[in-house]
């Protein structure tokens, strides 16, 4: 049986942003202390790396195997990995928030993101999700990434080029707004993926260019644009009607007999809304359920669904 150290580099053309075997000169490498500390640092040859716990020599590094402990000059000990894609994009120089791993999860699983699919992303912010998707659709596919700063697509650049080791050749990164960049780009799309602040303004120009059966999916952060981008989505009537969820990680303790969930969590990172085309021209199928007493009555000002029952609005505003 082969052991562990047996098997070859990845190969590039997989652009998986993963290496096996001994740490190599311009690798990064993650370093965690006795108390949780985290470090991240590009090995160098000659370089020393320091921090409060005194200082190591990347020439100490290079060239083993990832998984081993290093003793830093004062005393104290490193564990030393390459970093994962989890670990990288919540550690990475950020511009923008970055949606989260256990998003990116649910994203690349609910929007069904698959090896050689066309998807439209926006805004790239830090790059975070851009590299997950990337990771997704491998080098056959196509992620196009519109953002409209120019400095938070500079950070995303050098993010994502960090993490594949070179240019991905499926990416293409614009500057600009999605709607204006995407309508006139013509470009058609499998999946489209918008996390900003007002994914409303996209719908029209994501239903020119999704294909049918394609999905939309949006991240947003409150319940008010929760609100907003479902009822404009649903508004629109090009679109099977919205499904929205989030979803909560919690970690647990094991130890002995004492296992219990941990005492902190994230409570809150975003909501994620998906819905797919329709092929043109048609119009998904009717709820069944009536919307319930109130939810369109007189308060709400908002976008109203195409499929509205007359007499609900009658209830709601006869007298
Ligand atoms: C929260 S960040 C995106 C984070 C990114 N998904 C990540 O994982 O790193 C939101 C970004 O959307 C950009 N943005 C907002 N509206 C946009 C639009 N209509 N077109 C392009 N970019 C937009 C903002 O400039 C910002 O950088």
């Amino acid at each position: 049986m082969p052991d562990a150290t047996s098997l070859p580099d990845v190969p590039p053309e997989a652009w998986s942003g993963v290496h096996r075997g001994p740490l190599r000169a311009g690798e990064w490498v993650r370093l965690l202390d006795q108390k949780g500390r985290r470090h991240n640092f590009e090995l160098v040859p000659g370089k020393r790396f320091f921090s409060n716990r005194g200082h190591l020599d990347h020439d100490d590094l290079i060239g083993r195997e990832e998984g081993f402990t290093i003793p830093s000059s004062v005393g104290g000990e490193y564990l030393v990995f390459r970093p994962l894609l989890s670990e990288f994009v919540v550690s990475m120089p950020r511009g923008a928030a970055v949606v989260y791993p256990k998003d990116s999860a649910q994203i690349i699983a609910m929007a069904d993101i698959f090896p050689g699919a066309v998807v439209v992303e926006a805004g790239v912010g830090s790059g975070a999700l851009t590299c997950s998707l990337l990771r997704a659709v491998g080098p056959l596919g196509r992620v196009l990434s519109f953002e409209r700063r120019e400095e938070f697509a500079d950070v995303a650049r050098a993010n994502v080029t960090q993490f594949f080791g070179a240019d991905h050749p499926a990416w293409e990164l614009r500057i600009g707004d999605l709607t204006e960049g995407l309508t006139a780009s013509g470009q058609r799309a499998d999946r489209i993926i918008l996390d900003m602040l007002a994914p409303w303004e996209c719908v029209d120009a994501v239903s020119d260019a999704l294909m049918p059966g394609g999905i939309l999916i949006a991240y947003v952060a409150t319940t008010t644009q929760l609100s907003r981008f479902i009822e404009t989505v649903r508004a629109h009537g090009g679109f099977t009607d919205p499904h929205a969820w989030e979803s909560l990680v919690r970690d647990w303790h094991v130890e002995g007999l004492a296992v219990r969930p941990g005492h902190k969590m994230m409570g809150h990172t975003a909501f994620l809304v998906t819905a797919r085309r329709m092929a043109p021209g048609e119009q998904a199928p009717r709820k069944k359920r009536r919307p319930a007493p109130g939810a369109y009555g007189v308060d709400y000002t908002g976008p109203r669904p195409v499929d509205l029952p007359p007499q609900v609005l009658e209830e709601e505003f006869g007298d």
